[in-house]
């Protein structure tokens, strides 16, 4: 039906015929001319009608926004006076000269001109879609995974599918359920990763394995997770920690070289405890030169509890925060405002001093605990962070998670809302996970449990797992993890004392990873992989702040679509075959 596309008319086309289907962007009638925007997935041109078409003239006034229109014309460049800088086919414009409306617009349900909440861009996603911007983002995502797979056809990594009705793959959120017909009171579990599958494919010797591939996982939502998301899912036979973390940057190098011609370099790497120190994160933003100093040690014998508790409990954590030269901008009820915010994060206090006259000692300082703080402990604080005239260093201590996650999150709030954060690109490998976390007593795997420990036999990993390093590896961009891997068991004995010290009882580990310890009875090759958030990726390739921007249909926070108005209510017949019944607990929405 069409010549070409909006997009493409440039002047070497001057004075070509030219065919175009679209729409109408903008209508504009102009001193006896009708003039449209037309657009179609590649961009605008401008349409001018003639008067003296009289036919011609009398369809394009019934032109209205969002007509879906063929039309025929006459490439012709715009007199040097109207040129539109601004428009990428701005040097020229089309003379229609026959024109036929393939289908009409009612008046749009949301004007995008205007503010429109998202809840509404997303029931009427398939207009949302049509705008320029969204328009980009999808287009550029699909140059992305079409990069992506260049890469991995090219580097000798063979595309597999793996099942979406499955058994649960446990990445720590709640599994999505599908009930079994044919096996009534049994369900399936939608994949939270392929994870197990692409183990098992090593198993069989497929060597280098990816997929482009949907992951479920039901957890609570942010700007960058969504309960359906895209992996590049990866896996390999006989390559080192290393070796993948090589070939996996190098992926990620190619895609900025190649689609925003960036130089990402080579991507350092960080010990999780430094990150955890320094930046009181797993996934720093090293954008952001704002860092943690620990001074404990400094507060181990002072009065004043708030310190002296968790100074002397082996999991408590002191740690300071200090802002250069924001004393003077940051007022009280700002600080009232931060003591706020990391409240939610689980802190009990914030504590502050601001540095006014360094050469003053004591009497230069500003803060409510000042008194608490004897002056070897403030000659130290202030040594430790290095403080000058004009600063402000606010103060955790906690629980030492608690101070990580708090201070770690006031961090890159006072970060972004005082311009401390850098326009550049920042990547780094956080590496030397602990293999475990302790929750309320108990040990759950930082990773997944088929993650490999450094250096130890099952045994010595059973008389230490708290101490034990996993041989993981997480690439971080901006502060967003962008992809997480590891080596993997391939050892029976090991993974079934890993399963223990998670307190999955034999039979229990029988049961839902029976398959998995069968297989790795059969000469299992050594193996290690790595899955990246393709969403996450594209949404900073793009700059865009959340992954629903780069997503066609996604889900709302509460996990949603509100466009097709899922999830519904079952069909009665479709449950009485399933053999479900549905009883809704009022309860249960923890
Ligand atoms: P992990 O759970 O770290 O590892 O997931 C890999 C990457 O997937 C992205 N991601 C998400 N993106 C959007 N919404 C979500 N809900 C979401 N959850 C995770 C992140 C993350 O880095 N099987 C392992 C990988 C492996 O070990 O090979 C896994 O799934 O960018
Ligand atoms: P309080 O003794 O609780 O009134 O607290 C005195 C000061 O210490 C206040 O500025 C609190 O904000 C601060 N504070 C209280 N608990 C903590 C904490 N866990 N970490 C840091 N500061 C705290």
């Amino acid at each position: 039906m069409r010549s070409h596309y909006c997009g493409q008319l440039e002047t070497s086309l001057v004075d070509q015929q030219v065919t175009l289907c679209g729409w109408v962007n903008k209508r504009r009638d102009l001193g006896g001319l009708i003039f449209i925007d037309m657009r179609d997935r590649t961009g605008l041109v401008q349409v001018v009608f003639d008067p003296d078409q009289a036919a011609l003239f009398d369809t394009a006034n019934k032109l209205r926004q969002e007509f879906c229109i063929r039309l025929q014309g006459t490439v012709r460049a715009r007199p040097e006076s109207q040129v539109n800088d601004t428009m990428a086919t701005g040097a020229v414009e089309v003379m229609a000269d026959e024109l036929e409306i393939l289908s009409r617009s009612e008046a749009l349900p949301i004007d995008f001109n205007q503010h429109v909440s998202e809840e509404a861009r997303l029931r009427f996603r398939y207009l949302d879609l049509r705008r320029p911007a969204m328009n980009h983002n999808l287009q550029f995502r699909a140059r992305v995974t079409s990069a992506v797979r260049r890469f991995m056809d090219d580097a000798g990594f063979m595309d597999i599918e793996t099942p979406m009705l499955t058994r649960a793959t446990p990445e720590g959120a709640r599994d999505y359920l599908v009930p079994s017909r044919t096996h009534k009171g049994k369900f399936f579990a939608l994949p939270q990763s392929p994870q197990l599958f692409k183990q098992l494919l090593m198993m069989s010797g497929f060597d280098r394995y990816y997929q482009i591939v949907k992951c479920f996982r039901d957890e609570d939502l942010r700007a960058d997770r969504q309960p359906e998301f895209t992996q590049i899912d990866i896996e390999t036979s006989f390559m080192s920690a290393d070796q993948v973390m090589d070939v996996t940057e190098q992926m990620v190098r190619k895609l900025f070289n190649e689609l925003l011609t960036i130089d990402l370099g080579d991507f350092p790497r960080m010990s999780w405890h430094e990150a955890m120190a320094r930046f009181g994160s797993d996934k720093p933003d090293l954008r952001n030169p704002l860092e943690l100093v620990d001074v404990a040690d400094l507060l181990k014998d002072v009065e004043f509890k708030v310190f002296a508790g968790p100074a002397n409990d082996p999991k408590g954590r002191v740690a300071a925060l200090k802002v250069p030269g924001k004393a003077a901008d940051i007022s009280r009820k700002a600080i009232d405002d931060y003591t706020k915010f990391v409240g939610i994060y689980g802190a009990k206090g914030l504590a502050w001093m601001k540095v006014n006259d360094l050469s003053a000692g004591r009497e230069g300082m500003q803060s409510p605990v000042l008194k608490f703080i004897p002056d070897a402990a403030l000659e130290g604080i202030l040594a430790r962070t290095e403080a000058a005239d004009g600063d402000i260093i606010f103060f955790g201590a906690d629980d030492a998670n608690v101070v990580a996650e708090a201070i770690g999150a006031l961090r890159l709030k006072v970060g972004e809302e005082h311009g401390f954060v850098s326009d550049e690109w920042r990547p780094l490998w956080v590496v030397d996970f602990p293999m475990f976390e302790e929750h309320d007593g108990d040990l759950h795997a930082i990773h997944h449990p088929f993650t490999a420990p450094v250096g130890v036999t099952p045994e010595q990993l059973k008389a230490d797992p708290a101490n034990t390093l996993s041989n993981a590896y997480d690439m971080v961009l901006n502060g967003v993890e962008v992809g997480g891997g590891s080596v993997r068991i391939h050892d029976n004995a090991m993974q079934q004392a890993v399963f223990e010290i998670l307190g999955i009882a034999k039979d229990e580990a029988q049961e839902k990873f029976g398959f998995l310890l069968e297989a790795l009875k059969y000469g299992t090759p050594p193996h290690a992989g790595l899955a990246f958030g393709l969403d996450r990726l594209v949404m900073l390739m793009v700059g865009a702040s959340s992954i629903r921007e780069v997503i066609a249909f996604p889900k709302t926070t509460t996990a949603a679509c509100v466009l097709t108005d899922a999830p519904g209510v079952a069909n009665p017949d479709a449950l009485h075959d399933l053999g479900v019944a549905v009883r809704v607990a009022e309860d249960t929405n923890d």
